[in-house]
Order: structure tokens, then sequence, then C-alpha cells
């Protein structure tokens, strides 16, 4: 599907944008493992998520939805049963390596595939240290890519460095530490969204944490159960973070958006937009089920070019695409770097942005790490391509709001993996 987003007057109104990802991925997985009948309600209904619904209830797991609420029956530490086909990861990193992860404390063997992108991805930086741990694991490439084979065992805890600040590596080791004789230690340069050590430590789990001059250190112990959890997943700040750009970049412009995660570890382009120079206010701040939630207040002004430093590239990793296209708005230059693992997301998201901008005669310079973006430029509008990248289609649509004569967004239906709803709220608020 060819999508065509057109300049527009302002962004006003109110959205509840759809449940964190991260979020819904994690609670299906977890209370997959625990004793009982875990609650999720508010769950992202989108690709990627439903993604994981399928592979857990292949793995044997009961899992129904009634008027919108989530039931997850929790088989145990030691429940799961051997999936009698493929695993089919579709479009999703984070099923895939977290479940990696999981299956590394399983003593059967399950095979894992995905899509034309999936099966692109680099896996080796968690078949390494799962493999390390005692499982055993092996695909294509050297056992880097999908289709990947693994048999769990018998695991021993290791201490790893996470030096790409990963957090799906981070998740897929502590979740094996589970099922690991002794301790399994993950230390970070920067922490990495921390939504898995939180919720373990809500079922019981034990999770102990600290920062030291090296930066971050996180450590479990082999469990003997998890507790069930209850938990109302909060709006995903990035997706909330394509109408917090959109309000930024249009004179007039005011957006009210409910209920968002904002977690120190997710919210760094709310962070960056404020440095901007945009109107960003956090209102009703509030603690749900230990993650931070609240309604995010985001009002145009002139914008003003930035850098984006390495450390603080984990906490706005997924929006650093959408901070390079409203930077060609700002006023002066903007550069990006320590990002190299935009090369390795859905698509290769540096790549993606820079031949669009490209194809709509913006002038950008491509890093090996990052971009360099000039700031003032008039869109005049044109045709570009998602690479069928939800994110980079979900982006562009945004610059098509200031555009002169319209951006229309080749395979535009991506948008289903992190937000189906995204064209019609966005029509919702354009005025
Ligand atoms: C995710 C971690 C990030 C992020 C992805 C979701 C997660 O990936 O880009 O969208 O839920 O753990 P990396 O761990 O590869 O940085």
């Amino acid at each position: 599907m060819e999508k065509t987003v057109k300049k527009v007057k302002r962004i006003e109104g109110s959205l509840r944008v759809p449940s964190d990802k991260s979020i819904s991925h994690r609670a299906i997985i977890l209370s997959s493992l625990a004793d009982g009948i875990s609650i999720v309600k508010n769950f992202l209904k989108a690709g990627d998520t439903l993604t994981t619904v399928n592979a857990y209830r292949k793995l044997g797991v009961e899992i129904v939805e009634k008027e919108g609420v989530y039931y997850i029956h929790g088989k145990g530490l030691d429940g799961l049963k051997e999936p009698d086909d493929f695993l089919d990861m579709g479009n999703s990193g984070t099923t895939t390596r977290l479940t990696l992860g999981v299956l590394a404390g399983f003593n059967f063997f399950t095979a894992l595939t995905g899509d034309d992108s999936l099966r692109k991805r680099p896996m080796k930086r968690v078949a390494e240290p799962l493999s390390k741990m005692g499982a055993k694991i092996d695909g294509r490439k050297d056992g880097n890519l999908l289709p990947i084979s693994i048999r769990g065992g018998k695991l021993t805890g290791i201490d790893f460095f996470n030096e790409k600040m990963s957090a799906q590596v981070k998740s897929a080791i502590l979740l094996a530490g589970l099922f690991a004789k002794g301790e399994t230690t993950v230390i970070e340069p920067v922490i990495s969204r921390d939504h898995t050590e939180n919720m373990l430590n809500s079922m019981g789990a034990y999770v102990s944490r600290e920062f030291t001059k090296d930066g971050y250190r996180v450590t479990v112990k082999k469990a003997d159960k998890l507790n069930p959890i209850h938990i109302n997943v909060p709006a995903d700040p990035s997706s909330a973070a394509f109408f917090a750009a959109a309000a930024s970049v249009i004179p007039g412009s005011h957006i009210e958006l409910k209920d968002v995660l904002v977690n120190p570890t997710r919210d760094g382009f709310f962070r960056k937009l404020k440095e901007m120079g945009a109107k960003v206010e956090y209102k009703n701040k509030r603690d749900e089920a230990g993650e931070i939630v609240a309604d995010i207040y985001v009002s145009y002004h002139e914008l003003k070019g930035v850098k984006v430093k390495p450390k603080e590239v984990p906490s706005m990793i997924d929006e650093i695409p959408l901070l390079a296209i409203i930077a060609t708005q700002a006023e002066g230059e903007t550069v990006i770097t320590g990002a190299h693992e935009l090369r390795v997301k859905e698509s290769d998201r540096i790549k993606s942005v820079i031949e669009n901008f490209k194809r709509l005669g913006l002038e950008a310079e491509e890093l090996p790490d990052g971009m360099i973006i000039r700031g003032k430029q008039k869109v005049k509008g044109g045709i570009v391509d998602s690479y069928k990248d939800h994110r980079v289609a979900m982006g562009f649509a945004i610059l098509g709001l200031v555009s002169e004569e319209g951006i229309t967004i080749k395979d535009a239906d991506c948008v289903y993996i992190s937000y189906p709803e995204f064209f019609n709220h966005l029509e919702k608020v354009s005025k």
C-alpha cells in the first residue's frame, strides 16, 4: 500500500497512542514462565507483539483474549513444550532474541525463522553468550542468521559485557540466567531499557542492580518460580514521539499524549526535543506497575539543531530516524554519532533516511555511525521508500505534513508492526 501525506495547517488534539511494544512483548514472554494466570490490560495488538503471542502458543502456553484483556496461563519455569514446527518470528527482533534466551533453559529442539528483514539481522550477539552458558545453537552464516536452531540444557551463569548496549541481548541473557547455576551478570557502559529487570523484580525473581564508574550492572540468580503479574501496559513513547515531533515543527500546534511511558531509559527523544526548543511538559506523573507514566504536552516552538552524543543514543535509539527528519526543519546543523546500531534494525536506518533525503532533495551527510543534517530546508515533496520499516514509514509521514506538495510513502502498511492506527490518528489530529 502507498500512502500520501500532505501539508496541514497545524496539529491539534489529544491521543492515547498504542501501548508499549517492549513491555507488551515482555508481558507475554515472562508470564508464560510464571506459576499461574497473568492478566495484561492494554496489550499492544500489532504485528510484532502478535508474533510473540503466536510463538508462545506454539510453545504450549494458553493465551486467551477476552474483551481486550489478555490472560496468560503460565507454565512455570519447566513447562514449555517442544514446538512441532518452525517458530515464525515474522519481523520481530525482540521476540527472537528474548525467546532464544528462554529456550536456552529448555532441553528440547526449536527452529526459528523470520521474514526477509529478520533473516538478515545479527543473532550471534545472543547466540554466543547463550552458547557460553551451555545452550546448543546453530544457524546460517556460522550461527549468526536465521533460520537458527536451539537446544537448551544445563546452563551456568556468566558475566557479560554488553558493549552494544542492546536491551534485547541483555534480556536474553538475564532470562537464561533464571535457569542457570549461580549468578548471571550483565554490565553495560550506559543502561539500556530496563523493562526485563523491572518485570522480573515484580514477579519475585532475584534482581540486583547498581550503577558503578563502569556503568550499570544487573545480576539475576537461578529462580525456583515466578509469580504471575497483573499489568496495565502504558502508551509507547516511541509511537508518541511521531506526534510530539509533528507538533514541534508545525507553527500553532499543540498535542496531548496520554498515559505515556516515561521511563528514563526510554524518554531520551522527549528530552532532546526540549533541548531543541520545543515546549515539552510532563503532567500527572505516576507509577504504574514499576514503570513511570505521564501525560505529555507538546507545543510548537522554533527548533534549533543539536548534537546527539553516543551515551545519549540508548534512550532514544528507535527515535533517531525521526530526530534526523525533524532536524531538517531546525535552525542550524544536527550531528548524530554513536548510533551504529541503527544499521542493523528492521532496515539500515541510516541508509534508509539518507536515501529518502536524496529522493526529496534534502541535504545530509552519512557517517558510519550517524548523520549530519542541514537545518531549515524546504521540503517540496516526492516519493520515498519505507524499506518495509515501520519507523521509517511513520517518520517520513511526519515530514509530509510540512511538505509543499505531499510525500508518498511506498509500502506504508508496515506501520502495522507497531502502530496499526497510525494513519487514522494522524488524520484525527491534522487540522
Ligand atoms: C528493544 C530493544 C532495542 C529497540 C527495539 C526494542 C527491546 O533493540 O531498538 O525496538 O524491546 O528490548 P536493541 O536491543 O537491539 O538495541
